[in-house]
């Protein structure tokens, strides 16, 4: 049986490009004793994985070439002789950008039944649970709190904000097109977002701040925290989630400006934060999540693609704005 998979061909110097991956054919790994062989149906691109080719700035450790382009994905299994994972389980995995892979059980979530496996890929899946520990145990909102977030029209992003919403909050988006602004306002109930890419964006942030920031939650660094550090109040808490900013480039910029002094005057908390922190506590977020789904208060965005050709294309352009919500690349029915 063949696999397509997609491989890092090389590591990207500057802007990542199309042609840093390959396409190719090989023959499907047999899975050994206890170990299952799962078929892709899809999988998310995130901009984290970006991180991940750039070796110093993430903690995956340092990239390499060659090997199958990592993601986590949903799929069926369909070969194994484990019998807490049979096969036809639907199933949550680091499935990477291929049709097959092998993996061990211990690697593996099984998906509950009834729900929609692509609800996984994104707010059941790294992302929501990033965007749901991240704003709740990190950020720390309370009601009636100002919560800003940044990249919030992305998958983590606009799922922050409809938590913030939720738990009482007023949200301010930042995100890269005012298209994606009227989208966060209109269909998502944000209370104002500002385009980062609009000559005012200093002004018009504090427009859309006029009692300050209480929450920050980071996805960018870069220019849009520096902005933010002046709009926190006292007390005040950044949820520092990632540097989507500095991604895409070999040449990443230093710190903004104003850390530690705006910190240590506004006694401000600035903490970092892997999803993984909060393993433990996977199940409970899952439920919660599932139910504000289900009563309506939590809209599910997704971006779909639909081959794993057009996986290297996709990426490329989430990374310079193209995807509003989750980026799911269909592979498999
Ligand atoms: N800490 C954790 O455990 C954890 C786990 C998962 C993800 N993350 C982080 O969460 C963040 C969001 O990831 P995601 O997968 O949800 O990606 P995403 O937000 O869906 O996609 C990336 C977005 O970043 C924005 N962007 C690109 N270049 C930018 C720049 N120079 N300045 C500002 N915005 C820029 C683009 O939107 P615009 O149109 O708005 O520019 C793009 O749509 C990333 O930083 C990722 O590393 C952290």
């Amino acid at each position: 049986m063949e696999n397509k998979q997609v491989l890092i061909d090389s590591l990207p110097e500057g802007k990542l490009k199309e042609s840093d991956y390959k396409v190719v054919k090989s023959e499907v790994t047999k899975p050994k004793q206890g170990e299952v062989l799962v078929k892709t149906i899809s999988f998310a691109i995130t901009a984290g994985t970006r991180a991940g080719l750039q070796g110093s700035a993430s903690y995956a450790g340092a990239p390499t070439t060659g090997i199958v382009m990592n993601s986590t994905g949903v799929g069926e299994v369909v070969e194994s002789s484990d019998k807490n994972c049979p096969i036809g389980s639907k199933v949550l995995t680091q499935t990477g950008w291929q049709e097959y892979s092998v993996q061990s059980p211990n690697d593996l979530t099984v998906l509950r039944e009834g729900v929609d496996p692509s609800l996984y890929l994104g707010p059941l899946g790294i992302n929501g649970l990033t965007a749901y520990f991240g704003l709740l145990k990190v950020g720390q909102p309370k009601a009636g709190e100002t919560v800003m977030v940044s990249a919030a029209a992305g998958s983590v992003g606009h799922m922050v904000g409809q938590i913030a919403k939720i738990k009482g909050c007023k949200v301010v988006g930042v995100c890269g097109s005012d298209e994606k602004c009227n989208k966060l306002i209109n269909e998502l109930n944000f209370d104002a977002a500002v385009n980062y890419k609009d000559a005012n964006f200093r002004q018009n942030l504090k427009d859309a701040t006029p009692d300050g920031v209480d929450v920050y939650f980071d996805n960018t660094g870069g220019m849009i925290l520096g902005s933010a550090l002046f709009r926190l109040n006292t007390g005040g808490r950044i949820t520092c989630c990632g540097v989507v900013s500095q991604y895409d480039t070999n040449t990443p910029e230093p710190g903004p400006k104003g850390i530690p002094g705006l910190l240590v005057n506004k006694s401000i908390r600035m903490q970092g934060f892997l999803v993984f922190d909060f393993a433990d506590k996977y199940n409970e977020a899952t439920d919660e999540i599932i139910e504000w789904i289900q009563s309506g208060q939590f809209k599910v965005l997704t971006d779909e693609v639909d081959g794993l050709d057009e996986a290297p294309k996709g990426f490329v352009d989430l990374l310079a704005g193209g995807n509003i919500g989750t980026r799911i690349v269909n592979v498999s029915t």
